[in-house]
């Protein structure tokens, strides 16, 4: 049994580097947003906005149990913050599971949510002038949790193709 997981900051390239690597690898594919999505009927944002970030991550962290311990091989990508909360980085490195960084630097972070903000609810109050000063101190809170990956990969100016020849050449 193998199951990647793909973890990083917002805008690291997680979901489409988990299908661009499915595809590759013929491995199901899944997004730990769109499960709690489907399984929560809300979307993150709305539930962000109705029940707030402690349910959410509580709920996230159960749902990350669960594909922890699920008798599948998969491609996971996590959600940003997943790694971050409620002891879930103690499982990155799990029985049967391949955990990697994607690392972005703070700039390739910026260009990518600048053009993408309104997904993602934690950033929907930063405004665009204090979005740098924002990822550089949550980058840093969170860089602790990130490198308990077992691999972390730099993704600036990569191609998705790229990526995954080296996510396939790390992992083998
Ligand atoms: C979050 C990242 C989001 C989503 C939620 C919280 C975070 O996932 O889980 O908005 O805390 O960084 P993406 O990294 O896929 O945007």
């Amino acid at each position: 049994m193998t199951k990647i997981f793909l973890i990083g900051y917002m805008g690291s390239g997680k979901s489409t580097i988990a299908k661009a690597l499915g595809k590759k690898l013929g491995m199901q594919v899944y997004d730990l947003d769109q499960l709690l999505e489907q399984k929560l009927q809300k979307s993150v944002a709305e539930i962000f906005q109705e029940q707030g970030e402690i349910y959410f991550r509580r709920q996230e962290a159960l749902l990350f149990r669960e594909m922890v311990t699920a008798p599948q091989s998969f491609i996971l990508s996590l959600g940003g913050g997943t790694p971050c909360y409620a002891n879930n980085h103690e499982l990155l490195k799990a029985q049967g599971i391949t955990s990697i960084y994607l690392k972005a630097s703070v700039a390739t972070l910026i260009e990518r949510l600048k053009a993408d903000p309104c997904q993602r609810p934690l950033l929907t109050l930063v405004a665009e002038a204090d979005l740098s000063e924002y990822i550089n101190k949550h980058l840093f809170d969170r860089s602790y949790y990130y490198h308990q990956a077992h691999y972390s990969l730099v993704v600036d100016h990569k191609s998705v193709e790229t990526l995954v020849e080296e996510i396939i050449t790390l992992i083998n």
